[in-house]
Formats: structure tokens, sequence, C-alpha cells
């Protein structure tokens, strides 16, 4: 692997194109304008070009097959080459603040793609920004926060425990404070534009407001703190897994708490696919749970608006996200015990994840037909 955040380049070194074994390259905020097509290294399987001046990618990309994670945000990109199509293994891609005017029709076919962000183009952009004016977020005064330890962190942000000054009392919450006006998934006015048209939901990490006046003009959000009892299902992808979240090693789940969880979340998606929101990043390190199958999904940072999109193209999106919840309900399934008992409710949640995982984006159901499915499998009697 090779990590050139932060530095000067304005070409991808063709250099890297010969090197057999190189499969992740990172070219985070670099001054990147052109890349050429002998830079594409052939075991390419994870490629961060974050926040350059990139207008096109080669046409050769296709030829990278293993390509699992592609990460384009913060460029300027009109369009993607046809040629991603062949990119058959690709399961994460963030083409966020860029200036595409269109998806196009094969990016929606591709068999594991699961993880997309696309706010912030021509394409989207302006239903954020119809939406952050039109119900403007509450904004609560950087001054009347007192921050306190860290609660956690991911790419975009910080999430400090703070207390907040509210007539004449204070209140604990939880802020999240962005690390920089551009993240690997995108603009910090697109993550607030989704929490607002997310709304409110039983299973949704409640936002409360939008900082204002912070001394160096950092953006922020606040959101009710969740208590000690939650923590995180699992860490975020490591280096190894590219795309797939790190368990706990003893992380184990009875049927009844499973089924919960996936209930639970099933339902939080469909609020936020009936409100036109994609999520996005829909993973168990963004859900916080009790143990006991109670859980919140949190972390808009890579979420799109679907509003402004033609129906079709908007439904299209929501199938990668059934993939993301197979994908979930396939790290669950892996850690049920008793595993050895034959218990018809996993063969049920089995038969659930396949359709979800099913590489025709097309013919997997919709998050109504999930929670549909999950309902009897839960009331069964065992
Ligand atoms: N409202 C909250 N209350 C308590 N902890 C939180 C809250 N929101 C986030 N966290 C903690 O911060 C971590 C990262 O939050 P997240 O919103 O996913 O940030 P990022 O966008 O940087 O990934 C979470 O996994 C969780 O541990
Ligand atoms: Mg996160």
């Amino acid at each position: 692997m090779l990590f050139c955040s932060d530095n000067p380049f304005t070409e991808l070194p063709e250099v890297l194109g010969r090197c057999e074994q190189l499969d992740m390259v990172g070219f985070k905020s670099c001054r990147i304008e052109h890349v050429p097509a002998a830079a594409l290294p052939p075991r390419l399987r994870w490629l961060i070009l974050t926040d350059n001046r990139i207008e096109q990618l080669p046409p050769e990309i296709g030829r990278c097959s293993r390509l699992q994670k592609l990460a384009l945000a913060g460029n300027r990109l009109q369009a993607l080459p046809v040629e991603l199509a062949a990119c058959q293994n690709l399961e994460l891609l963030r083409i966020s603040a860029n200036r595409l005017t269109e998806l196009p029709g094969w990016l929606l076919e591709l068999p594991r793609l699961t993880w997309l962000a696309c706010a912030g183009n021509p394409c989207c952009a302006d239903q954020e920004q119809a939406t952050l004016t039109h119900s403007p977020i509450t904004t609560i005064d950087w001054n009347s926060l007192q921050l306190e330890q860290i609660l956690g962190q991911g790419a975009s942000g910080v999430i400090h425990l703070a207390r907040q000054r509210l007539d004449g009392e204070t209140r604990p919450v939880a802020v999240k404070l962005f690390k920089s006006a551009m993240t690997s998934d995108g603009l910090p006015e697109s993550e607030m534009a989704a929490c607002l048209a997310g709304g409110e939901h039983e299973y949704l990490i409640p936002v409360l407001g939008r900082i204002e006046a912070h001394p160096q003009a950092v953006q922020g959000l606040v959101m009710a703190l969740v208590g000690p009892e939650f923590s995180s299902l699992a860490a975020p992808p490591s280096l190894e897994s590219c795309t797939r979240d790190i368990y706990p090693a003893d992380s184990r789940w009875s049927p009844e708490q499973a089924l919960k969880l996936a209930s639970g979340m099933a339902s939080a998606l469909a609020h936020l696919h009936a409100r036109d929101v994609l999520h996005g990043d829909f993973y168990g390190h963004n859900i916080l749970h009790d143990g006991s199958g109670q859980a919140l999904l949190g972390d808009f940072g890579a979420a799109t608006l679907l509003s402004a999109m033609p129906r079709e193209l908007a439904e299209a999106l929501q199938k990668l996200e059934l993939r993301a919840f197979g994908c979930l309900l396939e790290e669950l399934i892996e850690r049920i015990v008793p595993a050895e008992i034959v218990d018809p409710r996993l063969a049920g949640l089995a038969a659930l994840r396949d359709a979800c995982l099913d590489p025709l984006p097309a013919r997997r159901p919709d998050l109504q037909a999930v929670i549909t499915a999950l309902m009897p499998l839960r009331a069964r009697p065992h």
C-alpha cells in the first residue's frame, strides 16, 4: 500500500502502474489533475483520490477488475467512464461533491455496489439547498457548549460529550465537529441536509441542531447523547477487510436479539427511503446497540437526497442499500448462537440475506418487503 495524502502531486505517478503487488493507493488532498492510465496498478483494490482536481478518469480503470473501493469525493468529474462498468467487484464508491449531472444506468446495475455517496453534485445539489433553506436546521451557539471527552470518531468527524446551556440549565449532548470541509464521504452541508430530510425516528440518533459561531468556523452538529450502555456494533473496515466491518471477536447474538436488531434497522432504513434519503454508509460501525438488539443508526455523512431524481433512478439507488442490509444480515447470522440447532427462523433470515445480496439489484426486495418478511420470524414461537 502507498499513502501520499497532502502532497503537491499534480498527476498520479505512472510508476505506480509498474508495482505488481500494489493494491491500495491513497492520494487524498493533493492537487491531482491527471490520472494517466499507466498509473493504475494491475492489482488495485482500493483507490483514494478524494479532494483533488480530477476532471476525468481514464477508461483503462475498467481493467482494474479487483477494484472494490473507489473514493473520488471532491473532484471535478462531469461523468464516469462507461468502462468502470467492468469493475464488477466494486462495492464502495464515493463521488460526492463533483460535477456530475446524471448517474449512469450501468452504475446501478453493478452486482456488488453497496455503499454509494453522490450528494453535492448538480444531479442532487439543488434539492440539498432547498432542504436547507426551507426547513433550516436549529442553530446552536458554540458558546453555549462546553466540550468534554471524545466519545468516538470516524472518517469525517470527532464526537465529543458536551454540556449545552439552555434556558438556565445544562443538558448533556453529543457534538460532532467536522475534521475538514471535504471529507471522504462529501461535504458537511450535504450531511446536514440529509439529517434534516431524514427527520426523526425511533431507531435514528436524534439530531438537535447545527453549531454556529465557532471561532475557527468549524462546522458541527449537536446530537442527543446516546447513553454509555450503547456501543458500536462493529469497527470500520481494516486495510485487509477493505469493505467489510470488523466485529469484536466475542460478538454473539441470540436469534431474538439478531431479529430485533435487524427489524429495527430495516424500519430505520425504510423511514429514510420513504423520505427519499439514501444513507450511503449503512454499516455496523454506524450502528450503536445496547447488546439486547436495541439499536440506533447514525452518521449521515455519506447520505444522498433522492427527491430531485426520477422515481425509477431513486428506487434503483435504494436497491444498492438493500445489499448493505444483506451484508448486515450476513454478519449477524455468522454470530448467532446456538448456530448448530436447527431453527426455522435462521433459515428465514438466511433466505432474506440471499435475496438482499442478489447480484441483480432489481431483484432485491424493497424495505417494506424486508419488514414483512421479518415480522413472522419474530412472532414465530420456538
Ligand atoms: N449521539 C451520540 N452519542 C454518543 N456517541 C456518539 C453519538 N454519535 C456518535 N457517537 C460516537 O462517535 C462515533 C462516530 O460517529 P459518526 O457519526 O459515525 O462519525 P463519522 O462520520 O466521523 O464516522 C460513533 O461510532 C459513536 O461511538
Ligand atoms: Mg461513522
